[in-house]
């Protein structure tokens, strides 16, 4: 196959196919039908979805919908709608105007597309651990754009730890010419936490001070659970602090797509249910997990007994065996030292949840001390 491709995209695909397999799932369940608690789909709103986009077939669909497209960057009917939901959502400092926006299939392309834009062939970007591993295929593939992870110390309060972390990075690289640009998370995937406006801020600077694009996935904003007050961060976005005195404006690029969130209000409610379902299981198990605030996962350290990742993964392997698929914490770079760790989703009904928490009570009683 390789003699039929292009040396850029045989290189590429040498690196990802590797791993990519690795993160497909190895474990088949043996009788029970599987409920995968690993993807990060958001099941909540389907009915609703199916409901919404028949009648809009049927109601608003003109042959003019088939016509050729008129702009690059997407319809401006499409894009002046957008620019208000963010108007009315993000809260900018400086208004969103239709001319603001590229449209892309999704946050994957979009992220490729921009990287292919500001980079060059064999730049890096960093970006702070855990994070999302299919960032690493859309910047690898297309722009040959490499990764450094700014690490953390510890899994609680990483936005604490965020300035540090990309100063260490960004001091301990061996070229810092080629670093391009910070991608950030937020709200975070795994952990569903939020950054602090004053830790946006300053790593805004950050980028600034050192001629860096800052590049914001806000995927998953406004994907609240609202649950009792806590001190979890809300979502700010980085609209919201856009300011010349900090950071040139052409410099910030914000990513988000529907792909999550479709259906705030109702999906709301509905997480926050199955949040609290979750995390009552997990404390009953004694399961350290961090609290979520804004997004459809919980990181949570499930292999709490696990010295090695191979124990670590004999226990999502039952698991799965037993019918419930999650997302191992190894796949997420994030801390070494860290065993045991995976990322569970719950966003979905309340009803499969409830089976699948059923399923893996039977294996993690065991591990309640
Ligand atoms: C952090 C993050 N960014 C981007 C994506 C991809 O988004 P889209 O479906 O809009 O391409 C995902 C998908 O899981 C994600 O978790």
């Amino acid at each position: 196959m390789a003699a039929n491709l292009s040396s850029r995209i045989a290189l590429a695909m040498g690196e990802i196919l590797p791993k990519m397999a690795a993160f497909s799932p190895q474990h088949k369940s043996s009788n029970t039908s599987l409920i995968d608690l690993s993807l990060a789909e958001n099941l909540l709103i389907r009915d609703e979805l199916v409901d919404i986009f028949k009648s809009t077939f049927q109601e608003e669909l003109t042959p003019e919908a088939f016509s050729l497209p008129h702009e690059f960057s997407g319809e401006l009917s499409v894009r002046t709608p957008l620019a208000s939901f963010f108007n009315r959502f993000f809260k900018p400092a400086v208004n969103v105007e239709p001319e603001h926006i590229v449209m892309t299939a999704g946050v994957g392309t979009c992220l490729e597309a921009l990287v292919y834009s500001i980079c060059e062939d064999g730049d890096t970007i960093i970006i702070p651990g855990p994070y999302w591993f299919g960032f690493e295929p859309y910047l690898r593939t297309r722009a040959n754009v490499k990764t450094i992870v700014a690490n953390l110390e510890s899994y609680q309060d990483h936005g604490s730890q965020l300035i540090q972390a990309l100063e260490e990075a960004y001091s301990s690289s061996p070229n810092p010419s080629r670093i391009k640009a910070v991608l950030l998370c937020n709200p975070h995937n795994p952990f569903s936490q939020c950054f602090s406006p004053e830790v946006l801020k300053s790593c805004l600077s950050f980028c600034q001070d050192r001629g860096l694009h800052v590049i914001s996935d806000e995927l998953y904003a406004l994907a609240s659970i609202k649950g009792p007050k806590t001190d979890l961060m809300k979502f700010t976005s980085v609209l919201s602090l856009i300011d010349d005195k900090i950071i040139n404006a052409d410099r910030v690029h914000i990513m988000w797509s529907g792909s999550k969130l479709l259906g705030l209000s109702g999906m709301r409610i509905r997480l926050t249910l199955s949040y609290d379902r979750l995390s009552e299981n997990l404390k009953k198990w004694g399961i350290e997990f961090l609290p979520a605030s804004e997004g459809m996962f919980v990181f949570a350290k499930l292999a709490k007994d696990a010295k090695t990742g191979e124990e670590a993964d004999e226990l999502f392997a039952e698991l799965a065996k037993n019918g419930v698929l999650v997302s191992p914490g190894k796949f997420y770079n994030g801390i070494n030292t860290e065993i045991g760790w995976a990322r569970i989703t719950f966003s979905v009904s309340l009803d499969v949840l409830q089976e699948a928490l059923a399923r893996m009570s039977q294996i993690l009683d065991r591990q309640v001390s």
